[in-house]
């Protein structure tokens, strides 16, 4: 079936789940029957039933929204999930464990494809596996549509953007402040966080991943000069604060590493970019880094360790489908800023993007940047040179995905910092 001929623009898969709920609420609020073809996936005709009528009587628009039914382990159902639809939307996670099969179907239909994972070992395996063929079909297969890392990536490309059309030059450094951020956590987000560290402990392939700065790079492409994710408190190159290392850099870090790559090296092959949480000035500032940066490091060696982790999962961790709380995600929020460094023929210059919500970072403000990646997707409104393949959020949809974002409410901000603005 051609794309024009397929009956839904976006499958939300996995809309029972905590994340699925919130994107299919973003949508179907956001947008009317009129305007989006939309369709509920998932593997349980109850419970996308109740979730169904949960939308249809929280709505004047929707009279009712077709069911999709699948599973994850069953290929020839994700085979014809893919024929169905120009995009599928995916909160099916952990994507280790589940998302392999959805991602071939989707390339072998070319069909576009959005998630929500963090799961760098399993994108790399995506990569590997998929790029190629996704290119030949015109796949657009985009991971990391949420929190981590449309933030980060989206702020990148603003940054780089800007600083392209107004000084005539990239910038050569990026760094990626973790501003500031509250919220929940789902089980679905731990148990896709122990996928991972699972799959590292008996993988050589995913601990090389882990390690590499660059393991998300194209196959032949994986070195540079970025030395990896900071590990201790340190004053930051380009603003006066002590910053920490960030809980989000793993990815995020990648994912603009392999932006970067995918549209050519438009921010040079010496481009180095990296993420950390400012703490702010003097004494207190770095007593927060040391804080932050030994609660990370605790963190890093309890998960590695088998039964530890085992442990947290059963007897700490949520249980898949459990999130967090209305309370938790109303009084939620974040600030990602991005700065860049580059130079002009008459100096050098700085300049600095903002993505921030009053929302919920991980549930609310991801459920809008999954669905509208969504919608970019659908609407066919991309701004990149790449045809397919396993793209990032820069590399695969670009800036139209910043201005959908601004006209849902979210902040998205860019322009030159100069020395008269301070922290
Ligand atoms: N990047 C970010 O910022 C961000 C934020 C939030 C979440 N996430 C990621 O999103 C993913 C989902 O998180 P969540 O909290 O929404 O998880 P969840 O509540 O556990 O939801 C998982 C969904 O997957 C479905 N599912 C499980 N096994 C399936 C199968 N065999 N076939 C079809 N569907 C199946 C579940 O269906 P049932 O209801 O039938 O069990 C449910 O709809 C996780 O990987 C998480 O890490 C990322």
């Amino acid at each position: 079936m051609s794309l024009t001929d397929r009956p839904y623009d976006v499958v939300v898969w996995g809309a029972t789940g905590v994340a699925g709920q919130l994107v299919a609420d973003h949508l179907t609020g956001q947008y009317t029957p009129e305007e989006l073809s939309l369709a509920l996936g998932g593997r349980n005709e109850e419970r996308l039933r109740r979730v169904e009528t949960r939308l249809v009587d929280g709505t004047r628009e929707w009279d009712d929204l077709p069911l999709v039914l699948g599973d994850a382990t069953d290929p020839a159902s994700l085979r014809e999930l893919a024929r169905s639809t120009r995009v599928v939307c995916t909160t099916v996670g952990p994507y280790t464990t589940y998302g392999t099969p959805l991602v071939e179907a989707c390339v072998e239909a070319g069909t576009d494809y959005c998630d929500l994972t963090g799961e760098v070992t399993w994108i790399r395996e995506m990569i590997d596996r998929y790029h190629d063929e996704a290119v030949e079909t015109g796949a657009r297969i985009v991971h990391s549509c949420g929190f981590d890392s449309i933030p980060a990536d989206l702020g990148n490309l603003l940054v780089q953007s800007f600083a392209t059309d107004e000084f005539d030059a990239p910038c050569e450094l990026v760094r990626i402040y973790l501003e500031a951020g509250s919220g929940g956590v789902s089980g679905g987000t731990m148990a896709s966080a122990v996928a991972m560290y699972e799959a590292a402990s008996t993988d050589p392939i995913a601990r090389q991943t882990l390690r590499n700065p660059y393991s998300l790079a194209p196959r032949g492409e994986r070195a540079g000069v970025d030395p990896g994710e900071q590990r201790r408190p340190k004053r930051d190159p380009l603003r006066d604060v002590w910053t920490a290392p960030s809980p989000m850099a793993p990815v995020n870090e990648r994912v603009v590493r392999r932006s970067n790559a995918v549209l050519g090296y438009p921010w040079g092959r010496e481009f180095r970019c990296s993420e950390v949480v400012p703490t702010g000035r003097g004494l207190g500032g770095a007593a927060a880094a040391s804080a932050i940066a030994v609660g990370l490091g605790l963190g890093d060696v309890a998960m590695s360790i088998g039964p530890v982790r085992e442990g947290l999962s059963r007897f700490v961790f949520p249980e898949p489908g459990e999130g967090p709380t209305n309370a938790q995600m109303d009084a939620g929020h974040f600030t990602v800023r991005v700065f860049g460094r580059g130079t002009a023929p008459d100096g050098p210059f700085v300049v600095a993007s903002e993505i921030s919500a009053d929302r919920d970072p991980g549930y609310g403000a991801t459920a809008q940047m999954l669905g509208e990646a969504a919608m970019c997707l659908a609407r066919e409104e991309i701004d990149s040179p790449v045809p397919g393949g396993v793209l990032t959020p820069a590399s695969g949809i670009g800036a139209p995905l910043a201005e959908r974002l601004r006209e849902v409410g979210l902040t998205v901000a860019v322009a030159e910092w100069t020395d008269t603005q301070s922290d």
